[in-house]
């Protein structure tokens, strides 16, 4: 607080030069990163066949193998504490105080999803709990929070998570790009995987390019518009990120973008090299991002999850990354835009979860189109009845059911 003398001035402007010192030598990022997909994954080629459409289209149009989705006892809840959980069995909690939950497919409208996730991780009481919307932007502003809090006091962790269901119309343009996922980051300082640079670019536009009305359960698009947009942002973001201060293209090892479908890092990648002076070809763009689009590619679209999952494909697949930096770029529709940077820490690869979240991917059970359809057509009960839901899901936590408006959920047995 200021002090109205002269020697107040003096101890004020001492304590600003002692906070500004001890913040900017704090290196501060993510120490940990895990994952968790839905129970279940439906192939594109199955959507194509039902639909008389050639599945190249989906495989290499849009560049997608297979949608994840998930089972009638997950949700966006499940999936995050899920995703979290090996990151405290690995950590412990005793040093978390925030807990930062991104989504837009929040479970209520009042209540923080993330309280639910704090309450299944069992998590200590003196934290604060927080939600998170902006489309699929919202798990960067989760990660620039935390870098921030970090800063301020280096003795706390904060754990992000990013938790998405993507979730078109039946029939819908929007349909293929559907999929499930959370992603969940211990944010420290001294961090073991990335650490963050303290400048970044931003960019905001009013534009109705993908929004979902409180009333409805599957989200609206403009999909032309969304990848106009989407560019619009991403380079306007990267022209605020270079006149912060931020890293020249080429001295990027890789970006990781934000993947409503990985060809959409493709064509945002094409857009920023020419922006950036460095123009490549499609393919050759793809070749520079490939070890950041295997994940997602098979899981769909999980919204604020999308490039983080992109960021996790990365580190487990890249083997010489330690001390390069990379890009991060995040889209949400509607729309919000950041372009941020880090730089891989030494030994990244030893605190990878490479085997965890392929086994994740790979123990999905996958659907025909009638049972697609038949989870599609379910609705959240509103009666606020009592509704018990069938035991599907083999991951650590599930919904077990509804009574009286409330969700309830408990540890898989
Ligand atoms: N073989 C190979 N490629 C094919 C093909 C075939 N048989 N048929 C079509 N394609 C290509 C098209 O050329 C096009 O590629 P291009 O964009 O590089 O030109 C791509 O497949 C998609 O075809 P398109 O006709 O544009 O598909 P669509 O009208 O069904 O729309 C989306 C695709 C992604 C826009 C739509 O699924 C959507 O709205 N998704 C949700 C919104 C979203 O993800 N937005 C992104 C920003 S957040």
């Amino acid at each position: 607080m200021a002090v109205p003398d002269r020697s107040g001035r003096a101890r004020e402007e001492k304590d600003v030069r002692a906070i500004s010192t001890s913040t900017s030598t704090v290196s501060v990022g993510i120490h940990d990163i895990s994952t968790a997909t839905g129970h279940y994954a439906l192939p594109l080629e199955t959507l194509a066949a039902q639909h008389g459409i050639d599945p190249q289209k989906f495989l290499v149009g849009i560049g997608q193998e297979a949608m994840s989705l998930p089972a009638e006892d997950e949700d966006p809840v499940t999936l995050a504490a899920s995703a979290a959980a090996p990151i405290l069995a690995r950590h412990g909690a005793e040093n978390i105080r925030t807990v930062l939950f991104a989504t837009e497919t929040g479970v209520d409208q009042s209540t923080a999803a993330g309280v639910y996730v704090h309450s299944l991780l069992g998590l200590p009481r003196t934290a604060r709990t927080v939600e998170l919307k902006q489309a699929c932007y919202s798990g960067t502003a989760a990660l620039q929070f935390a870098a921030s809090l970090v800063a301020r006091d280096p003795s706390q962790q904060v754990l992000v998570i990013a938790s998405d269901i993507a979730r078109y119309a039946l029939d819908s343009g929007g349909e293929p790009t559907q999929g499930a996922g959370a992603v969940a980051m211990l944010v420290a300082a001294d961090p073991a995987v990335l650490e963050l640079d303290p400048f970044s670019g931003v960019y905001t536009r009013d534009i109705p390019d993908f929004w979902r009305p409180n009333y409805l359960s599957t989200a609206l698009v403009d999909g032309k518009l969304s990848i106009r947009a989407y560019i619009d942002a991403l380079t306007g973001a990267w022209r605020d990120y270079r006149e912060h201060g931020g890293r020249a293209f080429e001295d990027l090892a890789t970006i990781c973008y934000h993947q409503p479908f990985t060809k959409m890092a493709v064509k945002a990648h094409v857009a920023l090299a020419e922006v950036a002076g460095q123009p490549v070809e499609k393919d050759v763009a793809a070749a520079q991002l490939a070890d950041t689009l295997h994940y997602n590619r098979l899981i769909g679209n999980s919204y604020t999850a999308s490039m983080y999952y992109g960021l996790a494909s990365l580190l487990d697949h890249r083997e010489d990354l330690a001390g390069q930096a990379v890009g991060l770029a995040s889209y949400g529709s509607g729309s919000v835009s950041e372009f941020f940077s880090g730089t891989v820490r030494d030994g990244y690869r030893s605190h990878g979860r490479a085997a965890e979240t392929r086994a994740g991917i790979e123990a999905r059970e996958v659907i025909d189109y009638a049972r697609y359809r038949e989870l599609h057509e379910r609705e959240v009960p509103v009666d606020g009845g009592e509704h018990e839901l069938p035991r599907v899901t083999r991951a650590p936590f599930r919904l077990a059911g509804y009574s009286g408006h409330r969700r309830l959920y408990e540890r898989n047995a």
